[in-house]
């Protein structure tokens, strides 16, 4: 399934993008479910929606169902959300202030630390040990008003987000207020939405708008060991956003962070199957923020996503056509993507 030569080391000046497979097969993305998604944090949502005792926030984990949840004793945890029993959900949906996990399908119920507490009927059960069945947990942790979730074998949560917090100051301090979420489905495999937001190569292109606000003379792209960051100086068009800077973070494998002045957008990039991914953008404003200059940045993000859609899914569809070879990446511009396969390439060869 994966090719040597696909996962071969390259420096930048000499770099070439992906092989067209990696992102058309679905045997790959079986891999990527395990070996990206489920060996790295994932974010879960705000912290602001496990505030008190038995709030709790469902998501993904690779291909694993899991929730975290804020439990009786104030700490944060988390369980896969599949139940001991027969694999049914303890939550479909978010919720607020539970007493107990009771699973959606036959009622085994679990306290807030993920022990078995109750399970109907099973009185005939020989050898039932109810104290000896428990939820899997993962790692839970919150950083600057945002819930992670990490299977096992992540990096420390802070080791992945080295030094966000430190260069956008503006947006991470003071703390901003979950605003909405709202999601996007693309017809492209989850890798292509990636590339293309590490690179702004293609903003004179594609974004003829975003590209009035942004200074593409002054773009810079810098790499960290998880993390990368594309920054731009920012115009004051329209009043949307005031002038300042523009952080656009990446942290591997599918998290990013858009800080613009007084906002903060988060995006997620599952995958929904080979060729087709959905993206869910968190917005994020100081509090008493204008609530006009949130419709106009969601009018303007809505924008700028419809041109990414489809020129994602035009690369879909040139990936799939069976033409492509890997291209040449351009150094002074891609070096964000570049960075992503690597870690990519990295996390293949694990596997093989
Ligand atoms: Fe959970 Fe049956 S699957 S109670």
């Amino acid at each position: 399934m994966l090719k040597s030569e696909w996962l071969e080391s390259r420096p930048l000046e000499h770099a070439v993008s992906l092989a067209a497979p990696l992102y058309t097969d679905p045997q790959v993305l079986a891999l990527e479910q395990r070996a990206v998604f489920g060996a790295n944090w994932q974010l879960l949502g705000p912290a602001a929606a496990l505030a008190q005792p038995g709030d709790h926030v469902v998501g993904e984990i690779g291909a694993t169902p899991v929730l975290a949840l804020r439990s009786e004793d104030g700490s944060l945890r988390g369980f896969h959300n599949v139940c001991r029993h027969r694999g049914g959900p303890l939550a479909f949906i978010d919720g607020r202030g539970a007493k107990a996990l009771q699973c959606k399908y036959h009622g085994w119920t679990y306290t807030l630390a993920g022990q078995l507490r109750s399970a109907p009927e099973m009185q005939d059960a020989r050898d039932f040990d109810m104290a000896r069945i428990c939820l899997p947990a993962i790692r839970v942790e919150s950083w600057q008003g945002l819930v992670f979730g990490a299977l096992g074998e992540a990096p420390a949560l802070h080791e992945a987000l080295d030094g966000i917090a430190a260069q956008a100051p503006a947006t991470f301090n003071p703390p901003l207020q979950f605003s909405r979420r709202v999601s996007y489905e693309l017809d492209c495999n989850w890798k292509v939405y990636v590339d293309n937001f590490l690179e702004g190569y293609h903003l004179p292109h594609i974004h003829p708008g975003l590209n009035k606000l942004l200074d593409y003379r002054s773009y810079t792209t810098t790499l960290g060991r998880w993390q990368s960051l594309q920054h731009s100086p920012l115009e004051d068009a329209g009043g949307i956003y005031g002038k300042g800077g523009a952080f656009y973070w990446f942290v591997y494998p599918n998290i990013m962070l858009n800080c613009l002045p007084g906002r903060l957008q988060t995006n997620r990039v599952l995958p929904l199957n080979a060729e087709r991914c959905r993206i869910d953008f968190d917005y994020y404003y100081a509090q008493g923020a204008d609530p006009v200059r949130g419709e106009q940045d969601q009018g303007f993000s809505d924008e700028v996503q419809a041109e990414d859609a489809q020129i994602c899914a035009a690369v879909q569809k040139g990936l799939a056509s069976g033409s492509y070879v890997p291209g040449r990446l351009n150094p002074k511009r891609e070096s964000g993507v570049h960075h992503f396969h690597e870690l990519l390439r990295e996390a293949y060869r694990k596997e093989r």
